[in-house]
C-alpha cells in the first residue's frame, strides 16, 4: 500500500470512530448546500473552488446535492458560472467535470433581509429536495456565509424563519460564518448571542480556515503520539517558540475592509491563536471536538494581558496611497507581540506572534526553540540552539535543527537538520486545500477544527484591551519599507524575549 492510501483509510478512520459527536442526524441523503453572498471574492475564490473538488473526489453526489448561489447582484446563472469557471478549470483536462459540476449550480437573486427573497429560495430546496424524493424537514441543508459580518443577523433570522429544516423530520440545517466574527469582546458577544438565539451551538460552524491545513491538522497527532515530544514539551526543555505569518503582498485591493480591521484582528486574533491553541494546549481525555476545544478555552484563560512594552507595531509605506484607506489610518499591517502562559507547563516561556503585510517572503511556520544544552563541551552556543520548526506553508515540511559532527576526519561540529518534507516524503499525494476539507467537515457534522462561542469569547478577551489602545491612537504602528522584514524593532523585541538566532544556517526545502 502507497502512503497515499495509508493517508486517506487513516483519516477517514479518525473521523468516523472517534471525531464525530453527531452520530444521530443523518449523514446521507439529499443535500442543499447554499452559498450566500455567492457573487463575492471568497465565494469565487474558495467557496465554490472547494466544493468543485469535493465533487471531483465524489464527496458530492450529483444525484444527492445541489447547489444554490444568493446574493443582490442581479446576474444570471451563466454570469455566476462565468464568474466562477475560471477558478475551477485547468484548462482542457477537466472541462467535463468543471461542465458537469456547473450544472449543479443555481443563482438566486434576493436581499439579505427581504422575506421575499428568502421564501424564492426556500421554495427552489424544496423543489430540489422533492425531486430527489425526499420529504419536507428531512432533507439537509448548509447555509454557507461568504458575507460581511454586518448581514450575519438579517440573514440569520430570514434562514430561521423561511429556509429552516424541521429538524424533528430527520434532517438538519447548519450554517457556517466567517472570520472577522466581530471586531472586539463587546461586539463578537453581541453576534454570537443574536445568532444564538436563532441557531443551538451545534448547528453553528465558525470557521477559521488556519485549523484545515494539512500540517495544523497534525499537530495534534505530533504532539500527543509521539513519545519523544512528550518530555520535552515544557518550560524545563522550551526557551521560546514563535508562531509567524508573512505575506509578500499588500492589502491587495482589500484596503477598505483591512483598515477597520488591522493585522490582529485579520490574523493573530483567529488564525495564529488557534495554532497557538494547539502547540500550547494540555491533552485532551479524547479526540472528540468537546474535549479538544475545552482543553483550548483552558489554555486561552491562562494567558496573561499583554503588556504595551512586548507589542511593536507597523505599517508599510504606501498602504495609505490606497484610495480606500484614510491618509492618517493608525492601522497596523504587522505586529509582533508576546504571549505569556501563567500555569504549570509554560511559566516564563514566551509564545511571540508575529504576522505581517508587505514583507520580503510568504510564509507561515511555527518555531520551537530549545534551550542551550547544560554542561556544554562542545561550545555548541557559537552555532545555535536546537529549534523544531513546522512551515505551514508553503512547502509543507516539519525539520529539526540539530547538532551533528561535521563529517570528517575533524572533530568539529555543525548545524544540520532532520527533515520532513512532504512533497519529498508523500510523492503523488496531494494535500487538500483548507476549505475543502472544512467544508466536507461541516457536511459530516464534525466540529472538532471550528472554534466553539467560548473559545471565540476568550480569544476576544486577550486582544479587546490592545485593540482598543490601537484604535484610540494610543499606540502607533512604525513604518516599514514594502517588502522588508517589518520593523526592525520586532527583531529587537525578539531578542529580549530570549530568541537565539542562528547565523550561518539555511534550511533549503530539498527540490524533488
Ligand atoms: P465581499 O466584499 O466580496 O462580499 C461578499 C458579497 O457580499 C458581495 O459580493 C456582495 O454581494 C455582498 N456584500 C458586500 N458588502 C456588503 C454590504 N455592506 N452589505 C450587504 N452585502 C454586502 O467579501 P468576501 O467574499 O471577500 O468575504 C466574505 C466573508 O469572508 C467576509 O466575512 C470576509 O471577512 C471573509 N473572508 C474573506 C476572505 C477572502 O479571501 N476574500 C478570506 C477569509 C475570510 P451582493 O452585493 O451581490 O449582495
Ligand atoms: C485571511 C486574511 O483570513 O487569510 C487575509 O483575511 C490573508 O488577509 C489570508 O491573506 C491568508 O490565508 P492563507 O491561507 O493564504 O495563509
Amino acid at each position: 500500500m502507497d502512503s497515499g492510501e495509508w493517508c486517506v483509510e487513516k483519516r477517514g478512520s479518525f473521523r468516523n470512530e472517534s471525531f464525530r459527536d453527531n452520530d444521530n442526524v443523518p449523514e446521507t441523503g439529499c443535500l442543499s448546500i447554499i452559498v450566500l453572498g455567492a457573487s463575492g471574492d471568497l465565494a469565487k475564490k474558495k467557496t465554490f473552488p472547494a466544493l468543485f473538488n469535493l465533487y471531483r473526489q465524489g464527496f458530492l453526489q450529483s444525484n444527492e446535492v445541489h447547489i444554490f448561489g444568493y446574493a443582490r447582484s442581479k446576474i444570471s446563472n451563466n454570469d455566476l458560472k462565468e464568474r466562477i469557471s475560471g477558478y475551477l478549470s485547468q484548462g482542457k483536462e477537466n472541462a467535463e467535470e468543471v461542465s458537469d459540476f456547473l450544472q449543479l449550480i443555481e443563482y438566486i437573486s434576493g436581499g439579505y433581509d427581504s422575506e421575499e427573497g428568502f421564501q424564492t429560495l426556500d421554495k427552489a430546496i424544496y423543489e430540489h429536495e422533492i425531486s430527489r424524493n425526499s420529504t419536507e424537514g428531512s432533507a439537509r441543508r448548509l447555509f454557507y456565509l461568504a458575507l460581511p459580518p454586518s448581514v450575519y443577523p438579517p440573514v440569520c433570522r430570514m434562514i430561521k424563519s423561511y429556509c429552516m429544516n424541521k429538524s424533528d423530520l430527520g434532517g438538519w440545517t447548519r450554517i457556517v460564518v466567517e472570520k472577522p466574527f466581530g471586531k472586539d469582546l463587546a461586539s463578537s458577544e453581541e453576534l454570537s448571542a443574536q445568532i444564538g438565539e436563532l441557531f443551538d451551538e451545534p448547528q453553528i460552524y465558525r470557521i477559521d480556515h488556519y485549523l484545515g491545513k494539512e500540517l495544523v491538522q497534525n499537530l495534534l497527532v505530533l504532539r500527543f503520539a509521539n513519545r519523544f515530544f512528550l518530555p520535552l514539551w515544557n518550560r524545563d526543555n522550551i526557551a521560546n517558540v514563535q508562531i509567524v505569518f508573512r505575506e509578500d503582498f499588500g492589502t491587495d485591493g482589500r484596503g477598505g475592509y483591512f483598515d477597520e480591521y488591522g493585522i490582529i484582528r485579520d490574523i493573530i486574533q483567529n488564525h495564529l491563536l488557534q495554532v497557538f491553541c494547539l502547540v500550547a494546549m494540555e491533552k485532551p481525555i479524547s479526540l472528540k471536538p468537546e474535549h479538544i476545544r475545552d482543553e483550548k478555552v483552558k489554555v486561552l484563560q491562562s494567558v496573561v494581558p499583554i503588556k504595551d512594552e512586548e507589542v511593536i507595531l507597523g505599517q508599510y509605506e504606501g498602504y495609505r496611497d490606497d484610495p480606500t484607506v484614510p491618509d492618517n489610518s493608525n492601522t497596523p499591517t504587522f505586529a509582533t507581540m508576546v504571549l505569556r502562559i501563567h500555569n504549570e507547563r509554560w511559566e516564563g516561556v514566551p509564545f511571540i506572534l508575529k504576522a505581517g503585510k508587505a514583507l520580503n517572503s510568504r510564509k507561515a511556520e511555527i518555531r520551537v526553540q530549545f534551550k542551550d544544552v547544560p554542561g556544554d563541551i562542545f561550545k555548541c552556543k557559537k552555532r545555535g540552539r536546537n529549534e523544531f520548526v513546522i512551515r505551514l506553508q508553503p512547502s509543507e515540511a516539519m525539520y529539526m535543527k540539530l547538532m551533528v559532527k561535521q563529517p570528517g576526519l575533524e572533530m568539529s561540529t555543525a548545524q544540520s537538520e532532520l527533515d520532513l518534507s512532504y512533497r519529498q516524503r508523500y510523492q503523488g499525494v496531494t494535500i487538500p486545500e483548507a476549505y475543502e476539507r472544512l467544508i466536507l467537515d461541516t457536511i459530516r457534522g464534525d466540529q472538532q477544527h471550528f472554534v466553539r462561542r467560548d473559545e471565540l469569547k476568550v480569544a476576544w478577551e486577550i486582544f479587546t484591551p490592545l485593540l482598543h489602545r490601537i484604535d484610540d491612537g494610543e499606540l502607533k504602528p512604525i513604518p516599514y519599507k514594502a517588502g522588508s522584514r517589518g520593523p526592525v524593532e520586532a527583531d529587537d523585541l525578539l531578542r529580549k524575549a530570549g530568541y537565539v538566532q542562528t547565523h550561518g544556517y539555511i534550511w533549503i526545502p530539498p527540490t524533488l
